[in-house]
């Protein structure tokens, strides 16, 4: 039996099966471990389950001598160090394809609700405004025949080209693929200047740092929508407010922010054309529950020795 600590409670059945095998102290509220509360309850841990909000550092590695494997809670993994694991031998293991669908999806949501103001149409029915039909509000754009614009055609990046397909959109991308042939590669400065929507779909890397900076939105057409699935930090938050607020572009639908979360009273809350979301990409249950049995799993084969069956791997 192996301690483990497990940093949120997770749905669906899962966690059962760590318990069965494991001794597991699961944290119980709502907000994640502050970061001298995660370092004191992972410190005897020989496995450690994650979500998106624990920083795994170089300095919490180091501090959990007996680790053997870190699980995360998501696809992405740019909240932990890798070199650092790796350095120690510790095997990283996140939860790929379960979430894709739901992921694309809900940039498909997002992308169709800004298209077409939802947001504000929605809230004028509940404001009482709704006084007539009336020929020319709430004039949004039309998707079928627009041209999406996809930056890292991976595996939502392609889940999302199919959705757009299917509207008839013509899509344009840039980073991953190959694609289809219905699809078409340019670099990142053609498909910022020809994109009605241009959709986040990269990993956080060092070079994915603030791609969509003041200089990146200044490229975009100023009828064009930028979505962003990815991860916050991606995009430059002060430059992506004053383009909408100067009508650089029309407007902009985040499930993810930076910081995260997104304070109520943050500046770019006000900025016209703006939908934010509580980073909800994954949030079907199936694909949450899926996404804690893979987690659970790459738990148990780490503590086992066994390779992990989604194992992250470091460039280093
Ligand atoms: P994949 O690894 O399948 O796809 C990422 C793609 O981005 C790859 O094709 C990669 O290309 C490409 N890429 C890497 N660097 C760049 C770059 N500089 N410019 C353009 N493209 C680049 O990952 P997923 O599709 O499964 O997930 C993508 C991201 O979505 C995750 O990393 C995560 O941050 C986020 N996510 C968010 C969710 C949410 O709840 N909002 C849910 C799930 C994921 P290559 O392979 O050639 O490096
Ligand atoms: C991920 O998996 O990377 C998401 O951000 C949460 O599901």
């Amino acid at each position: 039996m192996a301690r483990c600590f497990v940093t949120r409670e997770l749905p669906g059945p899962a966690l059962d099966r760590l318990r069965s095998r494991h001794e597991v102290e699961v944290w119980p509220e709502r907000l994640p471990p502050a970061p001298a509360e995660l370092a004191s309850r992972a410190a005897p841990a020989e496995g450690l389950l994650t979500t998106l909000n624990d920083r795994v550092d170089a300095a919490l590695i180091e501090h959990c001598a007996g680790l053997r494997v870190i699980s995360n809670y998501a696809v992405g993994h740019d909240n932990i160090d890798l070199a650092a694991a790796a350095a120690r031998r510790i095997a990283v293991g996140n939860t790929p394809d379960v979430l894709t669908e739901a992921t694309a999806d809900l940039t498909f949501a997002l992308l169709l609700a800004a298209a077409r103001k939802l947001p504000e149409a929605i809230a004028s029915v509940r404001e009482g405004d709704w006084l007539t039909w009336e020929p020319s509000r709430y004039l949004g754009q039309a998707v079928g025949g627009a041209t999406l614009g996809i930056v890292g055609l991976g595996r939502i990046g392609n889940a999302v080209a199919q959705r757009a397909l299917g509207f008839g959109m013509t899509v344009l991308y840039t980073g991953g693929g190959p694609g289809p042939d219905s699809i078409s590669r340019v670099p990142l400065d053609r498909l910022l200047a020809e994109a009605d929507f241009v959709s986040l779909h990269c990993p956080l890397t060092r070079a994915t740092r603030r791609l969509i900076d003041a200089d990146a939105l200044a490229r975009m057409r100023s009828n064009a929508i930028l979505i962003n699935t990815s991860r916050g930090p991606i995009v430059d938050p002060d430059a992506l407010r004053v383009a909408l607020v100067e009508g650089q572009i029309a407007g902009a639908a985040l499930d993810v922010t930076d910081p995260e979360p997104l304070p109520a009273d943050d500046p770019l809350l006000s900025a016209p054309g703006l939908i934010v979301v509580p980073h909800i990409g994954s949030a079907t249950r199936a694909a949450r529950e899926q996404m804690a049995e893979l987690a659970v799993e790459n738990l148990l084969a780490g503590l086992d020795g066994r390779p992990l069956p989604h194992q992250v791997q470091a460039v280093i």
